[in-house]
């Protein structure tokens, strides 16, 4: 039977039998139909799934499971992963359409299967096997362990691998996309937040009981009736954020919630014509070559949850004809940009009242840390004396509205990758307290 349900698309509480605002967040949910479970007239032990027994034990004496981290490998993804996954997990990701998702689990499904010898499934709801099959023909993968499987009805996957005899599993399940699975149980379309939610819940426990990883992919939609990963989210283990510039070659994986290891790191990984490449060696993709000698151009040192970045923050200061002039940020906020040219024109000797200013910070990535002020003040000052920086300079630092330079988070660690990758003179706020100061020693 099926019964309707509150389900908030901002933050995914849900309760039966409730409408109106959310009482959690307070915005607007909908009702979507759900399941209606049999319940039986008197608790009893036996009204568990699978009718076993079910009794407390003491911690003490449950069984810590053996270090099975299966690594899934691709560098950059393990890396996110916290080693690799874990038997059982069940790993969301999600992103914009033609970010990459079918690409990097098409890749997973290959280099796991090739790694542990074992047979990887791939549920294909959106393409057609044929579809599947040019993408891995254009990735140059091995495709002899990768079984696909175009079919969106979740009750028949299900009965499929429950019919198989246990060493037949698949060591690692992909569905490709959640979205595409409908039950027959319920009669809303495939997409819906009901649907999503109970084909999810289905799977997961299909996961849990046999002990074998899923990842799933996720849409995100901004129509109501399409189920955002918010219902998801809280029922699945690890939650990958995939994200990038459609319009550069950048890609980032982020932890949004990870069960089973931090959420601090950031895979980084590059579109190639060959699919996705981890990328190691970030001083390659984010620092224009010979641009460094180029009035308008700094360098800084962002964190990616643990991980130094060294980036290219570059201006462009030129003589406005506008009463307003121009305030234009690519990569970085506008409003930071704002700041920092009224603390620029006030407590410094550059006056940028009558100049069109124009910041982009090369290579795709958005730059969102304060630590980056000093090296956005150091590349509007280069464009507007039209003089570059000394070689090797790399500047860490946030500025304040009295133009001083404060200290930032890790600023040991910055410094340090800085001064690996070879940039010698690393301006901060150990070498200078105030802009004008350094602006003299520079420029003049
Ligand atoms: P895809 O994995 O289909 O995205 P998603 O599943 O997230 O919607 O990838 C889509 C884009 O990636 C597509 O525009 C083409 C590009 N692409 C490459 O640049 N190189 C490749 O090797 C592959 C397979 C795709
Ligand atoms: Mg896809």
């Amino acid at each position: 039977m099926t019964k309707s349900l509150f389900v908030c698309q901002q933050c995914g509480y849900s309760q039966v039998g409730w409408s109106g605002r959310c009482p959690s967040c307070n915005s607007w949910g909908s009702l979507v139909e759900t399941l209606e479970r049999k319940v039986a007239k008197k608790a009893s032990l036996h009204d568990t799934d699978d009718e076993t027994l079910v009794f407390p034990q003491s911690l003490s004496k449950v069984l810590s499971p053996a270090n099975d981290r299966v690594p899934t490998g691709i560098e950059e993804l393990d890396r996110v992963l916290g080693g690799g996954v874990i038997s059982g997990q069940v790993i969301l990701i999600s992103g914009e359409p033609g970010i990459g998702k079918s690409t990097l689990l098409t890749t997973v499904a290959s280099e796991f299967s090739q790694k542990t010898k074992k047979r990887v499934l791939y549920i294909s709801g959106e393409e057609s096997a044929s579809q599947v099959k040019i993408r891995s023909k254009r990735l140059n993968i091995k495709e002899d362990l990768i079984d696909v499987l175009e079919q969106t009805n979740v009750d028949k996957v299900i009965s499929y691998l429950s019919g198989l005899d246990k060493d037949k599993l698949p060591a690692l399940v992909i569905v490709d996309s959640i979205q595409t699975l409908f039950t027959d149980e319920l009669t809303g379309i495939p997409g819906s937040v009901g649907q999503v939610r109970e084909s999810a819940f289905k799977l997961i426990r299909f996961a849990k009981k046999n002990m074998i990883p899923i990842f799933l992919i996720g849409h995100i939609t901004k129509e109501g009736t399409v189920a955002g990963p918010a219902v998801l989210m809280h029922i699945v283990d690890t939650f990958l954020w995939f994200e990038g510039d459609l319009g550069h070659s950048l890609r980032l994986l982020r932890a949004v919630k990870n069960r089973f290891g931090a959420t601090e790191e950031v895979g980084i990984f590059e579109m190639t014509d060959q699919g996705l490449k981890s990328v190691s060696n970030t001083k390659k993709l984010f620092l224009t070559k010979g641009a460094l000698k180029v009035s308008g151009s700094c360098l800084t040192v962002l964190m990616q949850g643990t991980r130094p970045l060294l980036v290219e923050i570059q201006s462009l200061v030129s003589r406005s004809e506008l009463s307003f002039p121009k305030r234009v940020a690519q990569g970085l906020d506008p409003k930071r940009l704002e700041l920092m040219v009224a603390v620029l024109s006030r407590r410094s000797s550059l006056f940028l009242y009558n100049r069109d200013v124009f910041v982009n910070v090369a290579g795709g990535i958005s730059v969102k840390e304060p630590a980056s002020d000093l090296a956005l003040c150091l590349s509007l000052a280069s464009s507007f004396f039209d003089k570059s920086l000394p070689e090797r300079t790399v500047a860490i630092g946030e500025v304040g509205l009295l133009g001083e330079i404060r200290e930032v988070p890790l600023q040991e660690r910055r410094i340090k990758e800085a001064k690996r990758l070879g940039f010698s003179n690393v301006v901060s706020s150990l070498n200078f307290s105030f802009l004008n100061p350094l602006f003299k020693a520079i420029f003049k």
